[in-house]
Protein backbone atom coordinates (compact mmCIF):
# COMPACT_ATOMS: atom_id res chain seq x y z
CA UNK A 1 0.00 0.00 0.00
CA UNK A 2 1.52 3.67 -0.86
CA UNK A 3 -0.49 6.65 -1.01
CA UNK A 4 1.01 7.97 -4.19
CA UNK A 5 2.80 12.07 -3.84
CA UNK A 6 1.91 14.02 -6.58
CA UNK A 7 3.99 16.62 -8.44
CA UNK A 8 1.00 17.48 -10.33
CA UNK A 9 -1.51 15.50 -11.52
CA UNK A 10 -0.03 12.38 -13.28
CA UNK A 11 3.36 13.11 -11.89
CA UNK A 12 4.57 11.74 -8.80
CA UNK A 13 7.18 11.34 -6.62
CA UNK A 14 8.66 7.65 -6.19
CA UNK A 15 11.95 8.55 -4.33
CA UNK A 16 13.01 6.78 -1.01
CA UNK A 17 14.78 7.50 2.18
CA UNK A 18 17.99 5.96 3.07
CA UNK A 19 18.73 5.97 6.53
CA UNK A 20 21.12 2.98 7.17
CA UNK A 21 23.60 4.03 4.87
CA UNK A 22 26.53 5.91 6.75
CA UNK A 23 29.31 7.37 4.48
CA UNK A 24 27.77 8.79 0.82
CA UNK A 25 30.03 7.26 -1.91
CA UNK A 26 32.08 5.83 1.14
CA UNK A 27 33.28 9.15 2.16
CA UNK A 28 30.90 11.96 3.13
CA UNK A 29 28.87 11.54 6.77
CA UNK A 30 25.05 10.66 6.72
CA UNK A 31 23.78 12.41 9.59
CA UNK A 32 20.21 12.44 8.47
CA UNK A 33 20.30 10.49 6.18
CA UNK A 34 19.44 10.93 1.99
CA UNK A 35 16.83 10.59 -0.19
CA UNK A 36 17.01 9.35 -3.49
CA UNK A 37 14.46 10.72 -5.66
CA UNK A 38 12.79 9.45 -8.60
CA UNK A 39 10.00 10.69 -10.28
CA UNK A 40 6.89 8.64 -12.71
CA UNK A 41 4.97 10.17 -14.87
CA UNK A 42 2.04 8.09 -15.95
CA UNK A 43 0.40 9.43 -19.14
CA UNK A 44 -0.73 7.81 -22.09
CA UNK A 45 3.08 6.73 -22.27
CA UNK A 46 4.94 6.31 -18.68
CA UNK A 47 8.25 7.79 -18.39
CA UNK A 48 10.39 7.08 -15.41
CA UNK A 49 12.98 9.77 -14.67
CA UNK A 50 15.85 8.41 -12.88
CA UNK A 51 15.96 5.36 -10.17
CA UNK A 52 17.68 4.85 -7.20
CA UNK A 53 20.28 3.31 -5.23
CA UNK A 54 20.05 -0.26 -5.35
CA UNK A 55 19.86 -0.89 -1.82
CA UNK A 56 16.39 0.33 -1.32
CA UNK A 57 14.86 -1.26 -4.36
CA UNK A 58 11.88 -2.93 -2.62
CA UNK A 59 10.22 0.07 -1.61
CA UNK A 60 10.97 2.28 -5.05
CA UNK A 61 9.18 -0.60 -6.86
CA UNK A 62 6.05 -1.13 -4.45
CA UNK A 63 5.50 3.04 -5.27
CA UNK A 64 6.14 2.24 -8.78
CA UNK A 65 3.27 -0.86 -8.56
CA UNK A 66 0.60 1.24 -6.41
CA UNK A 67 0.44 3.97 -9.56
CA UNK A 68 1.07 2.07 -12.39
CA UNK A 69 -0.49 -1.56 -11.52
CA UNK A 70 0.41 -3.89 -14.22
CA UNK A 71 1.04 -0.81 -16.87
CA UNK A 72 4.35 -1.01 -18.66
CA UNK A 73 6.60 1.75 -18.86
CA UNK A 74 7.85 2.71 -21.70
CA UNK A 75 10.53 5.02 -21.33
CA UNK A 76 13.30 5.44 -18.42
CA UNK A 77 14.58 8.76 -18.91
CA UNK A 78 18.23 8.93 -17.13
CA UNK A 79 19.54 12.44 -16.04
CA UNK A 80 22.70 11.12 -14.39
CA UNK A 81 24.31 7.56 -14.46
CA UNK A 82 25.59 7.91 -10.84
CA UNK A 83 24.70 4.82 -8.91
CA UNK A 84 22.60 6.29 -6.53
CA UNK A 85 20.51 7.07 -9.12
CA UNK A 86 21.31 4.42 -11.72
CA UNK A 87 21.55 1.43 -8.98
CA UNK A 88 17.97 0.30 -10.11
CA UNK A 89 18.48 0.42 -13.92
CA UNK A 90 18.82 -3.64 -14.69
CA UNK A 91 16.22 -4.50 -12.21
CA UNK A 92 14.05 -2.05 -13.86
CA UNK A 93 14.71 -3.23 -17.32
CA UNK A 94 14.30 -6.91 -16.50
CA UNK A 95 11.14 -6.28 -14.93
CA UNK A 96 9.61 -3.87 -18.13
CA UNK A 97 11.84 -5.23 -20.58
CA UNK A 98 10.03 -3.47 -23.89
CA UNK A 99 11.24 0.04 -21.56
CA UNK A 100 13.06 2.30 -23.77
CA UNK A 101 16.19 3.63 -21.88
CA UNK A 102 16.64 8.08 -22.94
CA UNK A 103 20.01 9.17 -22.43
CA UNK A 104 22.45 11.33 -24.73
CA UNK A 105 25.74 10.07 -26.25
CA UNK A 106 27.67 9.99 -23.09
CA UNK A 107 25.15 8.51 -21.11
CA UNK A 108 24.94 5.21 -23.56
CA UNK A 109 28.34 3.91 -23.35
CA UNK A 110 28.00 4.24 -19.88
CA UNK A 111 24.81 1.98 -19.97
CA UNK A 112 26.07 -0.43 -21.51
CA UNK A 113 29.61 0.17 -19.14
CA UNK A 114 27.54 -0.60 -16.09
CA UNK A 115 24.95 -2.54 -17.07
CA UNK A 116 25.94 -4.23 -20.51
CA UNK A 117 22.90 -2.94 -22.09
CA UNK A 118 22.80 -1.25 -25.92
CA UNK A 119 19.78 -2.17 -27.41
CA UNK A 120 16.06 -0.30 -26.94
CA UNK A 121 18.26 2.84 -26.29
CA UNK A 122 17.12 6.66 -27.48
CA UNK A 123 19.56 9.36 -27.59
CA UNK A 124 18.44 12.51 -27.18
CA UNK A 125 20.42 16.40 -28.09
CA UNK A 126 20.37 19.73 -26.74
CA UNK A 127 16.51 20.39 -27.04
CA UNK A 128 15.31 17.44 -28.14
CA UNK A 129 11.46 16.70 -27.06
CA UNK A 130 9.72 13.58 -25.72
CA UNK A 131 6.03 13.44 -26.36
CA UNK A 132 4.74 11.09 -23.94
CA UNK A 133 0.63 12.23 -24.35
CA UNK A 134 0.02 15.59 -22.80
CA UNK A 135 3.08 15.86 -21.39
CA UNK A 136 6.40 16.51 -23.40
CA UNK A 137 9.45 16.26 -21.86
CA UNK A 138 12.43 18.23 -23.18
CA UNK A 139 16.22 17.24 -22.56
CA UNK A 140 19.01 19.94 -21.93
CA UNK A 141 22.56 18.67 -21.34
CA UNK A 142 24.26 20.00 -17.88
CA UNK A 143 27.75 18.11 -18.21
CA UNK A 144 29.85 17.96 -14.76
CA UNK A 145 27.01 19.07 -12.85
CA UNK A 146 27.82 16.38 -11.80
CA UNK A 147 29.70 13.89 -14.18
CA UNK A 148 30.07 14.36 -18.48
CA UNK A 149 26.80 12.73 -19.19
CA UNK A 150 24.61 14.57 -16.69
CA UNK A 151 21.67 16.35 -18.05
CA UNK A 152 18.06 17.77 -17.00
CA UNK A 153 14.24 17.09 -18.00
CA UNK A 154 11.89 19.91 -17.89
CA UNK A 155 8.35 19.17 -18.50
CA UNK A 156 6.53 22.58 -20.34
CA UNK A 157 3.03 22.05 -18.95
CA UNK A 158 3.58 22.07 -15.53
CA UNK A 159 7.35 23.76 -15.73
CA UNK A 160 8.67 21.19 -13.28
CA UNK A 161 12.64 20.89 -13.72
CA UNK A 162 13.86 16.97 -13.16
CA UNK A 163 17.21 18.84 -12.07
CA UNK A 164 19.20 15.50 -11.27
CA UNK A 165 22.01 16.09 -8.32
CA UNK A 166 21.63 20.04 -8.90
CA UNK A 167 19.73 21.32 -6.03
CA UNK A 168 20.23 18.36 -4.06
CA UNK A 169 20.84 18.04 -0.51
CA UNK A 170 21.70 15.54 2.47
CA UNK A 171 19.02 14.78 4.46
CA UNK A 172 15.91 12.13 4.51
CA UNK A 173 12.60 13.77 3.77
CA UNK A 174 10.52 12.79 6.88
CA UNK A 175 7.40 13.24 6.48
CA UNK A 176 7.56 16.03 4.60
CA UNK A 177 8.20 15.56 0.64
CA UNK A 178 8.04 19.64 -0.69
CA UNK A 179 10.07 22.61 0.90
CA UNK A 180 6.88 24.35 2.06
CA UNK A 181 6.04 21.76 4.12
CA UNK A 182 9.03 21.48 6.34
CA UNK A 183 11.56 23.89 8.03
CA UNK A 184 13.71 23.99 4.99
CA UNK A 185 16.06 26.01 6.72
CA UNK A 186 18.34 22.58 7.58
CA UNK A 187 18.30 21.34 3.70
CA UNK A 188 19.57 24.66 2.82
CA UNK A 189 22.70 23.96 5.01
CA UNK A 190 22.90 20.62 3.55
CA UNK A 191 22.21 21.63 0.18
CA UNK A 192 25.64 23.78 0.59
CA UNK A 193 27.24 20.63 1.89
CA UNK A 194 26.05 18.30 -0.92
CA UNK A 195 26.58 20.77 -3.43
CA UNK A 196 30.39 21.68 -2.14
CA UNK A 197 31.99 18.61 -1.28
CA UNK A 198 30.04 16.56 -4.26
CA UNK A 199 29.54 19.41 -7.28
CA UNK A 200 31.97 21.91 -5.65
CA UNK A 201 35.11 21.24 -7.89
CA UNK A 202 32.68 22.38 -11.48
CA UNK A 203 31.86 25.75 -10.50
CA UNK A 204 31.90 26.62 -14.42
CA UNK A 205 29.77 24.42 -15.57
CA UNK A 206 27.25 25.51 -12.78
CA UNK A 207 27.25 28.62 -14.19
CA UNK A 208 27.05 27.05 -17.70
CA UNK A 209 23.88 25.13 -16.75
CA UNK A 210 22.22 28.46 -14.60
CA UNK A 211 22.22 30.53 -17.84
CA UNK A 212 20.36 27.67 -19.64
CA UNK A 213 18.06 27.55 -17.08
CA UNK A 214 17.55 31.48 -17.71
CA UNK A 215 15.98 30.67 -20.90
CA UNK A 216 13.17 28.46 -18.49
CA UNK A 217 10.04 29.00 -16.71
CA UNK A 218 9.90 27.13 -13.32
CA UNK A 219 7.72 26.67 -11.07
CA UNK A 220 9.36 23.19 -9.49
CA UNK A 221 12.41 21.82 -9.20
CA UNK A 222 12.42 18.20 -8.84
CA UNK A 223 15.99 17.23 -7.28
CA UNK A 224 17.35 13.89 -7.42
CA UNK A 225 17.77 14.16 -3.64
CA UNK A 226 16.33 16.30 -0.62
CA UNK A 227 13.20 18.28 -1.00
CA UNK A 228 11.17 19.25 -4.34
CA UNK A 229 11.50 22.55 -4.23
CA UNK A 230 8.59 24.79 -5.21
CA UNK A 231 8.45 27.94 -2.69
CA UNK A 232 12.52 28.41 -2.49
CA UNK A 233 12.83 28.49 -6.61
CA UNK A 234 14.68 31.75 -6.64
CA UNK A 235 16.40 30.93 -3.43
CA UNK A 236 17.93 28.25 -4.46
CA UNK A 237 19.10 29.65 -7.82
CA UNK A 238 20.69 32.44 -6.03
CA UNK A 239 22.43 30.03 -3.82
CA UNK A 240 23.98 27.86 -6.77
CA UNK A 241 25.16 30.96 -8.16
CA UNK A 242 26.62 32.36 -5.90
CA UNK A 243 28.56 29.11 -4.65
CA UNK A 244 29.57 28.47 -7.93
CA UNK A 245 31.16 31.62 -8.80
CA UNK A 246 32.87 31.44 -4.99
CA UNK A 247 31.02 34.20 -3.90
CA UNK A 248 30.38 34.26 0.23
CA UNK A 249 29.54 35.84 3.32
CA UNK A 250 31.16 37.94 5.34
CA UNK A 251 32.50 35.47 8.62
CA UNK A 252 35.67 32.92 9.62
CA UNK A 253 35.96 29.41 9.13
CA UNK A 254 38.85 28.54 11.47
CA UNK A 255 39.68 24.84 11.24
CA UNK A 256 42.85 23.58 13.61
CA UNK A 257 44.84 20.72 14.39
CA UNK A 258 46.33 20.51 18.15
CA UNK A 259 47.83 17.71 19.62
CA UNK A 260 48.01 19.07 23.16
CA UNK A 261 46.60 22.29 22.70
CA UNK A 262 49.41 24.70 22.02
CA UNK A 263 47.95 25.41 18.46
CA UNK A 264 44.06 25.41 19.55
CA UNK A 265 45.17 28.18 22.01
CA UNK A 266 46.45 30.64 19.43
CA UNK A 267 42.84 29.60 17.58
CA UNK A 268 41.37 30.92 20.70
CA UNK A 269 42.64 34.06 20.54
CA UNK A 270 43.04 34.84 16.69
CA UNK A 271 39.01 34.56 17.18
CA UNK A 272 38.90 36.38 20.10
CA UNK A 273 40.38 39.65 18.24
CA UNK A 274 38.07 38.74 15.23
CA UNK A 275 35.33 38.97 17.39
CA UNK A 276 36.28 42.33 19.59
CA UNK A 277 36.70 44.01 15.63
CA UNK A 278 33.10 42.99 14.53
CA UNK A 279 33.28 39.70 12.73
CA UNK A 280 30.10 37.90 14.41
CA UNK A 281 30.07 34.55 12.25
CA UNK A 282 33.00 32.68 13.34
CA UNK A 283 33.02 28.61 13.39
CA UNK A 284 36.40 26.83 14.92
CA UNK A 285 36.64 23.37 13.88
CA UNK A 286 38.82 20.70 15.23
CA UNK A 287 39.89 18.69 12.23
CA UNK A 288 40.53 15.56 13.87
CA UNK A 289 36.77 15.46 15.39
CA UNK A 290 34.97 17.20 12.48
CA UNK A 291 34.54 15.36 9.07
CA UNK A 292 36.14 17.87 6.41
CA UNK A 293 33.06 17.99 4.54
CA UNK A 294 31.45 20.47 7.58
CA UNK A 295 34.56 22.15 7.53
CA UNK A 296 34.63 22.87 3.63
CA UNK A 297 30.91 23.45 3.54
CA UNK A 298 31.57 26.56 5.63
CA UNK A 299 34.30 27.57 3.55
CA UNK A 300 32.00 27.89 0.67
CA UNK A 301 30.06 29.86 2.94
CA UNK A 302 32.31 32.46 4.63
CA UNK A 303 35.58 34.34 2.91
CA UNK A 304 37.56 34.04 5.80
CA UNK A 305 39.80 31.11 6.51
CA UNK A 306 42.40 30.31 9.39
CA UNK A 307 44.23 27.00 8.62
CA UNK A 308 46.30 26.19 12.16
CA UNK A 309 48.85 23.33 12.01
CA UNK A 310 51.86 21.67 14.13
CA UNK A 311 54.15 20.23 12.41
CA UNK A 312 54.46 16.77 12.48
CA UNK A 313 57.21 14.36 11.68
CA UNK A 314 57.98 17.55 9.51
CA UNK A 315 54.92 17.80 7.76
CA UNK A 316 51.17 19.28 8.24
CA UNK A 317 49.50 17.51 11.21
CA UNK A 318 47.92 14.24 8.59
CA UNK A 319 44.41 15.70 9.65
CA UNK A 320 44.80 19.07 8.24
CA UNK A 321 46.87 17.67 5.34
CA UNK A 322 44.00 15.70 4.32
CA UNK A 323 41.74 18.87 4.35
CA UNK A 324 43.96 21.21 2.53
CA UNK A 325 44.33 18.01 -0.03
CA UNK A 326 40.41 18.21 -0.19
CA UNK A 327 40.71 21.74 -0.76
CA UNK A 328 43.27 21.78 -3.58
CA UNK A 329 41.17 18.72 -5.46
CA UNK A 330 38.46 21.11 -5.48
CA UNK A 331 40.25 24.15 -6.42
CA UNK A 332 38.65 25.66 -4.27
CA UNK A 333 38.60 30.22 -4.89
CA UNK A 334 38.24 33.24 -3.29
CA UNK A 335 39.21 33.34 0.15
CA UNK A 336 41.10 35.40 2.68
CA UNK A 337 43.82 33.15 4.35
CA UNK A 338 45.45 33.33 8.10
CA UNK A 339 48.05 31.00 9.09
CA UNK A 340 48.88 29.44 12.49
CA UNK A 341 51.39 26.85 13.55
CA UNK A 342 53.31 25.57 16.53
CA UNK A 343 56.47 22.75 16.40
CA UNK A 344 58.73 21.56 19.66
CA UNK A 345 61.52 21.62 17.29
CA UNK A 346 61.59 22.23 13.72
CA UNK A 347 58.98 24.40 12.21
CA UNK A 348 57.59 24.02 8.60
CA UNK A 349 53.37 23.64 8.85
CA UNK A 350 53.06 27.50 8.56
CA UNK A 351 55.08 27.60 5.29
CA UNK A 352 53.29 24.64 3.95
CA UNK A 353 49.87 26.50 4.63
CA UNK A 354 51.43 29.32 2.55
CA UNK A 355 52.48 27.01 -0.23
CA UNK A 356 49.06 25.89 0.05
CA UNK A 357 47.02 29.35 0.00
CA UNK A 358 49.23 30.46 -2.58
CA UNK A 359 48.67 27.46 -5.19
CA UNK A 360 44.90 28.17 -4.67
CA UNK A 361 45.86 31.75 -5.26
CA UNK A 362 44.03 33.03 -1.60
CA UNK A 363 44.99 35.99 -0.27
CA UNK A 364 46.92 35.30 2.95
CA UNK A 365 46.14 37.95 5.26
CA UNK A 366 49.34 39.33 7.80
CA UNK A 367 52.00 37.71 8.51
CA UNK A 368 51.80 33.44 9.77
CA UNK A 369 52.14 33.24 13.39
CA UNK A 370 54.48 30.13 14.22
CA UNK A 371 54.98 29.65 17.83
CA UNK A 372 57.74 26.87 19.36
CA UNK A 373 56.35 25.28 22.85
CA UNK A 374 53.92 26.61 24.32
CA UNK A 375 51.87 30.00 23.43
CA UNK A 376 54.33 33.33 25.14
CA UNK A 377 53.50 36.44 24.98
CA UNK A 378 54.93 37.93 21.58
CA UNK A 379 53.24 35.17 19.41
CA UNK A 380 50.02 35.76 21.61
CA UNK A 381 50.08 39.63 20.30
CA UNK A 382 50.51 38.45 16.81
CA UNK A 383 48.07 35.88 16.61
CA UNK A 384 45.89 38.59 18.07
CA UNK A 385 47.19 41.48 14.99
CA UNK A 386 46.46 38.66 12.65
CA UNK A 387 42.56 38.52 13.99
CA UNK A 388 42.33 42.36 13.76
CA UNK A 389 43.70 42.21 10.13
CA UNK A 390 41.48 39.60 9.14
CA UNK A 391 38.83 41.40 10.25
CA UNK A 392 39.91 44.78 8.84
CA UNK A 393 39.68 42.98 5.25
CA UNK A 394 36.31 41.52 5.60
CA UNK A 395 34.58 44.41 7.41
CA UNK A 396 36.32 46.40 4.34
CA UNK A 397 34.29 44.80 2.00
CA UNK A 398 31.02 45.63 3.91
CA UNK A 399 28.32 46.99 0.94
FE1 LIG B 1 23.49 11.99 -6.53
FE2 LIG B 1 26.18 12.47 -8.70
O1 LIG B 1 24.88 11.53 -7.74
Amino acid sequence: MYQPVHLSDDIYYVGVNDRRTELFENIWPLPRGVAYNSYLINDEKVALIDTIEIGQVEKFLKKIHAIIGDKTIDYLIINHMEPDHAGAVSIIRELYPQIRIVGNKKTLPMVEGFFGINDNIIEVKEGDELDLGKHRLQFYMAPMVHWPETMVTYEASRKILFSADAFGSFGTLDGGIFDDEMDFSYFADEMRRYYSNIVGKYGSPVQKALEKLKGLSVSTIASAHGPVIRSHINEVIDLYDRWSRFDTDEGVVIAFASMYGNTEEMVEVTARALAEEGIKEIRIYDVSKTHSSFIISDIFKYKGVVLASPTYNSKLHPNMEALVNKLLHMGVKNHYLGILGSFTWAGTATKQLKEFGESLNWEIVGQPVEEKHALKKQKYDECRILGKNLAEKLISERK
